[in-house]
Parts: C-alpha cells; structure tokens; sequence
C-alpha cells in the first residue's frame, strides 16, 4: 500500500469558486478516489490562500477586517467543495499559526544556510496611502511610446516592458496621489543557488510534464534570478523574523499552507500520521500537487528550492492542469459563461460535471472546454441513456418477480469475467490520470451490457410462461456488469456510487471488491439513480451567471502578469468617443481580403496565434495575432478574413508581424471580421 498525500492549489481568500477551479479540483479529487479504490492510503488536503495585497484591500472595501475577509470566503470556499464533492481531509488556511511557525523556520534554515540576501530596492511608494505601490496600482504615460493610463509594468500600446520607475507622471490608482520613489531593504531568496540542483530536479522521472520541463529550461537558460521574498508593512502576512515591518511575501507562505495543513490534520484529527513521515527529507511516502499551469514557475522552482534549502523532501511529482474555456471561449460575465459553483449547484447535479471533466482530462498540460450543448447530450445519453438503464430495465424484474434476490448461478460467466478483467485498464488509466481513457473504456463495456439486455429482451421473456428462470438469469447478469460499471465510475460519480452500493447491499465498493460476483444476492427496491439533464436548467444557470454581473470579480492573482493584464485592460472609448479622422487619413488603410493558410499556436505565449495569410501576394504573410484566447487554429484555417496590408512590420519576440488581422471586440469575447463567400484573397477591402 503507497501513502500519499495529495494537495490541489489554494484558492486565494477573496473570490468565489468557478467553474475554472472546478476543473483541477475535481480532477484531483477524482484521482484521490481512485488510488484509495485502489487500495492506497490517501490523505487529501487544502487550505485558502489568505495572505497580500489584494486581500488587504479587498477587506478594506468591504469595510471589515482581513481576518473576518478570509473567514467569510473560506466558508463559501469549503461549502462549494462540498457541493461537488471534492472531498478534502482538511480544509485550512495559510493565515494559521501552524503556517506561520513553519514559514519562520523555513525561512530560518535558508537563512542560516546562506541562501538569503538583503538589499535596498527603489520602488513607487504612495504618500496618502502609506504604502509601497506593486506595479498594479501605478498608472502613468508609458516612456516609450507617450500613451497614457499604462499600467507600472508595460504599455499596452506598444508592448514595452519598463519598471514602473521609468513612467512618466504616474498617478497611484489607489488615492490618485502622485507617488514618490522610496528605497527599503527587500529580503531576497537566492535561487541562482539552486541552479543545478533545480536543472535536474524538473529532469527526474514523474516529476513533471516532459513539455513543461522543457519550458523550464528556457528560463534554466535565460539564467535564474534573485526572488525578492519581502513585502514592507502595511501587509497582510506573517512578519519576517529579525525584519520588523517586512512581511513575507504571499507566494513564500502559500505552498507551505501544504504542509501545514496537513500538520494540522494530524494535530486535530489523525494522531496516527505523523508529520515526519511525509516531510522528512528521505521520506518514502508520495506528495503531488495539483495545480494550474499558470502557477508552475512557483512550484518546480521556487518551491522545491526553498524545501531543499530547508532540508525538507520535495514533492515526489506536480500534476499540471490547463485552463478552462466555457463554450469554446474565456469565461465572460456577459455571456454568462463565468459560472461561479455556487449558481452551477442551483441548477444542476454536480455529478453532471464531474462526469463531463472526466470524459475530457488527460495527464497532457491541455485546456479543455465545457462545451454546454455537448455537457447536455453526453451527460444524458452516457449516464443517463446506458448507465442507468441497465439498471432500470433489469431491477423492476427481480424486485417484482423474485423477491429481490440475484440468481444463484452466472448463466455468462465469460461475459461478467470481460466486464471484471476490463477493471485492470480501467484503473492504470485512473492512475495515470487518463481519465478520459478510462471512460471511454467504462462506456465501451455499458454498451456492451445493453446490448447483451437488447438481445434478451427479458421483457419479451417476461410474458412467456415457462422462461422465468431465463429472466432471472439475464437480469441477475445485466445487475452484475451494472454493478461493475457503477464500481469503475464511483471515482468520478461518488453519490451515484453511494446509491448504488445502498441499492445492491454491498459493504464495499473498492476495486478489488468487484471480483466476487453477485449470486444469489439480495438487493434493496430500485429507486430512480439520476435524472436527464434538462436544457432549460442550464440555460437558468446561463442567464442567472449574467445577473451576477456585479458579484465580485474572479479573485485577482495579484502579482502575476498575465492575469493583471486582462483584468486591468484599459476600457474602449465608447461609440461617438474616439478620436474624429477625416476621409484621408482612412484611405490611408489598406484593408484586404486575406485566407488564412495556416493558423498554429505560438509556443511560450497565451495569448497569440500566428497567422499564414494569402493576401493574393506571391509570398503569404506572416501575422501574429493577439485572438489565441477566443480561437483555436483549427477554427480559422481555411477563413476569410479582413486584414491591414500596409501596417509597418512589427518585431516581436517571437518574429516579425507582418500586418493585422481585424475583429471585434467587447471585453468579453473576439469576433475575427469575416467578408461574405466570394470575396478573394487580395480583394480591397473599403
Ligand atoms: O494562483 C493562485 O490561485 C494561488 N492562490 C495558488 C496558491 S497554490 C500554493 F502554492 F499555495
Ligand atoms: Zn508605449
């Protein structure tokens, strides 16, 4: 038997739960049920991620403690897992005494090890508020270009990258105040050291996803920096040891809320784990985190660094997830695609969901898509069309006609060992996380059964005299291979299981317990185990996720790029508020009519596609485009588009822009401008 633990990434204490999270969560929570199916010993734990500046505010505008902040959301937080079924050991959160005690003695041993420095830097700092300004609440003309509202990290004009020093006339955007430049000690954590180290830690077997070592070593290459690890007061953390008024910064104490939620775990409620056995440096017990691929520069690099640094085990492998688009495209308000888990809950089972994930995940760093129309049909015609008939078809027989009770003998012995002997697969892909392997393969053999029960027909039988044995047999039969397939689906169907197992009298539902087959079994009355999705309850959940347009928003991740640059896109002037041209400078466009050849992602970035268009030119052109997030290559290749032909060339990272595709746009969702069919490559466009 393994012991494992297993962690999913703590959500951040100031936003709700959405369908987004639900993806890595119920993919974890899957594979937990699954490994303890298996036998293995599997502690499961989470904790909300409560610390930084973002959480600060958040309390501040909703005029109440951080404290009282965090307790509020954790509440909602543990209610929604609970709702899917992502059944957590321990829920804690990183804002504990325990986390604190740990984050101070990991520190300490860094420390003590070498691994730490102390140095001025020069930041922004706010007069009015008191407070050093992250580049998020900066604003200012950007250097390069003179474009105003830009934000402390990069002009969204024209792609430069600067430190929020080099603005000019920046404003804070939490006072209005200008700001100062201010310089303060910062506490770094010294990851160069690490170097080597980490170069072959991300190598070893089962630690990563082979593609996102390999992304990893771009940065391997592009050489490793410094981690400043300090954040000065006012800030909602822990305090630096020796450092008064510098606070850790939110990343340091957020993974170890891994360990010290389970610390609390074994303090609170099993004395018979030990926290040694799990973290000690030559620990033979698995850790695996699951987390999103956006958080990985964390997890492979710095935290395994710090753990080592501290002489504690690292973790044993990370489980990477991709992000979730909703319909095809990013989850939108306006759509009514940002469905938070609480609204999911009030409109529909959260079986459904669990199912549909699992039909979709594989071990590949791959995002998937809740397609809504294809979640209604796959639901009903997989769990609902072959599942559970089964059972409906076959109980009714033997709790009317005989007595509850299964026949004594298999009359398919070879059919019920197929459907036994499938179980082996089944659960190798449950291991390696091939989910929707293993329900392909479930779905195989309820196909199999109903056609098994087709053939029989036992409610033919039923009205001939003298074929009551035949019918006991054939339903006792199609009883067992249900059986097997509620078994294998129990993992990602927990309360399905929990009915079935109830309804066919079992003691356990493990794998290993299929072996034994049901002869001369009692079961309970049927009851009906699952209803038909019904459309009009997802789109009730559609419309009420547009009224939540003035909910709070999806929780900031605060210091991560990425998300800072969606969340804080500089709004659109409305119609009638652009700038007036004149006829001249229009005809100074050169729109065309362009087919796009060849469409592909571009590797290292989220949000370009690269674009091959035949633009009736002997060579075609080279675009990249900023619709990666609203199209898949696949979508556009093929298209009709409308482009500028005679934008000047534009060098980036990845290589030269040779134009630009048009669409529209609204915050929410891209729209690629199409010309009706018969239109060709080259046309003008006016
Ligand atoms: O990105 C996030 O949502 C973070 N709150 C995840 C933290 S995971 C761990 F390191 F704590
Ligand atoms: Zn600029």
């Amino acid at each position: 038997m393994r012991k494992i633990l297993v962690t999913n990434a703590l959500p951040y204490a100031n936003g709700p739960i959405h369908m987004g999270h639900l993806l890595g969560y119920i993919q974890a929570d899957i594979w937990v049920r699954a490994m303890r199916a298996m036998g293995h010993e599997v502690t499961y734990v989470c904790a909300d991620d409560a610390h930084g500046t973002a959480i600060m505010l958040r309390a501040e505008a909703n005029g109440i403690s951080p404290e009282q902040q965090i307790a509020n959301v954790q509440a909602e937080h543990m209610r929604d897992f609970a709702g899917f079924k992502v059944d957590f050991d321990h829920y804690d959160s990183t804002h504990s005494d325990t986390n604190k005690a740990r984050a101070q003695e990991i520190y300490l041993k860094n420390r003590d090890a070498g691994n730490i420095a102390v140095r001025p830097v020069t930041q922004l700092f706010d007069p009015e508020k008191g407070m050093f300004l992250s580049d998020r609440f900066i604003k200012g003309t950007c250097p390069k270009c003179k474009a105003e509202d830009q934000y402390g990290d990069s002009c969204e004009v024209c792609g430069t990258t600067y430190n929020a020093t080099e603005l000019l006339n920046p404003k804070s955007t939490l006072s209005g105040a200008t700001p100062i430049e201010k310089s303060s000690d910062h506490y770094f954590f010294k990851l160069p050291n690490f170097g080597e180290y980490l170069q072959k830690w991300t190598r070893d077997e089962g630690r990563l996803p082979v593609s996102i070592a390999n992304k990893l070593d771009e940065w391997f290459d592009n050489g490793l920096n410094d981690w400043d690890i300090s954040r000065d007061a006012p800030y909602f953390g822990f305090e630096i040891p020796d450092a008064p008024n510098k606070y850790f910064y939110v990343w340091v104490d957020a993974p170890i809320g891994y360990m010290s939620s389970f610390e609390n775990y074994v303090k609170t409620k099993r004395p018979d784990l030990n926290f040694d056995d799990y973290w000690k440096k030559d620990s033979d017990n698995e850790v695996y985190h699951f987390i999103g691929k956006d958080i990985v520069y964390f997890h492979a690099l710095f935290w395994p660094a710090m753990l080592e640094g501290a002489n504690y085990r690292t973790p044993t492998g990370l489980f990477v997830n991709g992000f979730l688009t909703v319909n095809g495209q990013k989850m939108s308000k306006s759509r009514g695609t940002f469905i938070k888990a609480e609204t999911y809950l009030q409109h529909l089972n959260p079986e459904y969901l669990r199912y549909y994930f699992a039909s979709k995940l594989s071990d590949k760093v791959e995002d998937s898509d809740l397609n809504l129309d294809d979640f209604v049909q796959k639901v009903n015609s997989d769990l609902v069309g072959k599942v559970v008939n089964i059972a409906s078809r076959c109980a009714k027989f033997i709790n009317t006609k005989f007595d509850n009770k299964l026949s004594a003998t298999c009359a398919e012995p070879e059919l019920v060992q197929s459907f036994i002997d499938a179980g082996d697969s089944i659960a190798q892909a449950y291991e390696a996380r091939e989910f929707s392997t293993a329900i392909r393969e479930i779905m195989a053999l309820a196909d199999k059964a109903n056609q098994y029960i087709d053939e029989k027909k036992p409610w033919a039988l039923a009205k001939i005299e003298g074929e009551e044995q035949q019918v006991h047999d054939v339903c006792s039969v199609g009883i067992n291979l249900f059986r097997q397939l509620a078994v294998y689906l129990a993992p990602v169907l927990p309360t399905l299981a929990e009915q079935v197992q109830a309804f066919l009298q079992l003691d356990s539902f493990d794998f290993a317990s299929r072996q034994q087959i049901l002869l001369a079994h009692e079961i309970a009355q049927f009851q009906p185990l699952m209803q038909r999705v019904d459309p009009k309850a997802v789109a009730a959940m559609v419309d009420a996720s547009k009224d939540s347009l003035a909910a709070p928003a999806e929780a900031p991740k605060a210091e991560k790029k990425k998300e800072k640059k969606a969340a804080e896109k500089k709004p659109e002037p409305k119609v009638g508020e652009a700038e007036i041209i004149g006829i001249e400078d229009f005809m100074k466009v050169d729109l065309r009519v362009a087919e796009v050849l060849e469409a592909a992602h571009v590797e290292g970035s989220d949000k370009l596609l690269q674009l091959t268009l035949n633009v009736g030119e002997a060579e075609p052109r080279n675009v990249f485009s900023g619709i990666r997030e609203f199209y898949q290559p696949e979508d556009l290749k093929g298209k009709l588009v409308v482009m500028v032909a005679n934008l000047a060339p534009r060098k980036m990272r990845f290589g030269i822009s040779n134009g630009m595709v048009l669409a529209a746009g609204n915050g929410d969702g891209v729209w690629v401008i199409s010309p009706e069919t018969g239109a060709k490559p080259g046309d003008k466009v006016s």
